[in-house]
């Protein structure tokens, strides 16, 4: 059976790679996107294919469109997009879920939310397994997205067990890999820009905050996989690299892969920001026989490759 597939925030970074996947994998799939840090260029080379269409709409406002899945991931994911708009930021996540989850009732569809490794805000657990109800502040500049994604999530399961939806929720942490913003903020495309123009490398603290980085392409194999387990498997799932490295090694390495001379320079901490994050994936393990594959020094070389090309277009 041919699926006939809603990706919203598809032009997206990890939208446009999951799109490419579903058209990989023989899926008609419909891309919606208000396009505020989506691109069409990231989906340009599916466009002519009839399997494929790409529609501007906002996921704030209702959608009527005949489907039998949905991956739900309209909403910016870097603290300079979220911020930029907070209010906009929490009607997607909340008022996007709604309509989301009521086009999936209307049409029986099985539905996929794109939740965050932000619920668990900055853990006292370390790693985080999905047991862990977080530690969030309701009223900081994070919020707007942290909350939104909590609220999503509870929609997510009310709709599970008032309506008898399809849920998936799947918690991402950091992923990266070609086709992540230039200037979003986000630490490795941040590096590997600043690594490439010569320009000094920002560290935040100490540099002894740690992150787990995935390669994009482990990430979309275990959404995909996920969104094909059984139906009594809802998540929430955690999916990740849980491999760590702090800030400083992962500058050492960019300079490294991208043979660059440019200078580390510390700059303080902004307010809320995690100390520690890195997921427990065992349930993911063992419920979708899935790992990452794809090591930090591979996923890096292929990112900055992309940067390289976008720099000197
Ligand atoms: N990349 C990560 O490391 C990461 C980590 C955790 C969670 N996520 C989640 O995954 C999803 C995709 O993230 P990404 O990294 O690809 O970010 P992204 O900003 O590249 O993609 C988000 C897409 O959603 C679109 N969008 C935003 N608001 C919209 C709206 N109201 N209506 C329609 N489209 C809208 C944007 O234009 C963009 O194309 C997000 O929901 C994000 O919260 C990503």
């Amino acid at each position: 059976m041919i699926n006939r597939v809603l990706v919203t925030g598809g032009a997206g970074f990890l939208g446009s790679h999951l799109c490419d996947r579903l058209i990989a994998g023989g899926d008609d799939v419909l891309c919606v996107d208000n396009f505020f840090t989506g691109d069409k260029r990231n989906v340009v080379q599916l466009s002519g294919n009839p399997r494929f269409e790409l529609m501007r709409h906002d996921v704030t406002f209702p959608l009527y469109v005949e489907v039998n899945r949905i991956f739900n991931l309209a909403c910016p994911a870097s603290p300079i997009h979220y911020q930029f708009d907070p209010v906009q930021t929490t009607k997607t996540s909340v008022h996007g879920a709604i309509n989301m989850l009521g086009l999936a009732k209307r049409v029986k569809a099985r539905i996929l939310q794109a939740s965050t490794s932000e619920v668990y805000g900055d853990p006292e657990v370390h790693p985080q397994p999905e047991g862990y109800w977080g530690k969030v502040n309701p009223i900081g500049i994070r919020s707007c997205y942290d909350e939104g994604k909590r609220c999503a999530e509870t929609l997510f399961f009310d709709y599970y067990r008032q309506h008898r939806l399809e849920i998936k929720v799947v918690r991402i942490f950091n992923t990266y890999g070609p086709r992540m913003h230039p200037n979003d903020g986000r630490v490795v495309s941040n590096f590997i820009v600043q690594a490439l123009k010569g320009e000094d490398i920002t560290i935040y603290g100490d540099g002894q905050q740690s992150r787990s980085f995935c390669y994009v392409d482990d990430l979309i194999e275990v959404m995909l996989r996920m969104m094909d387990s059984s139906t009594d498997f809802t998540g929430p799932v955690n999916i990740g690299n849980p491999g760590e490295f702090t800030m400083l090694e992962l500058a050492e390495r960019v300079l490294k892969l991208a043979a660059s001379k440019s200078r580390l320079v510390f700059a303080p901490l902004p307010s809320d920001d995690p100390k520690q994050r890195q997921p427990d994936i065992s349930l993911a393990r063992d419920r979708l026989g899935w790992r990452p594959k794809v090591a930090l020094e591979d996923g890096l070389k292929e990112t900055i490759a992309y940067f390289r090309n976008l720099i000197s277009a």
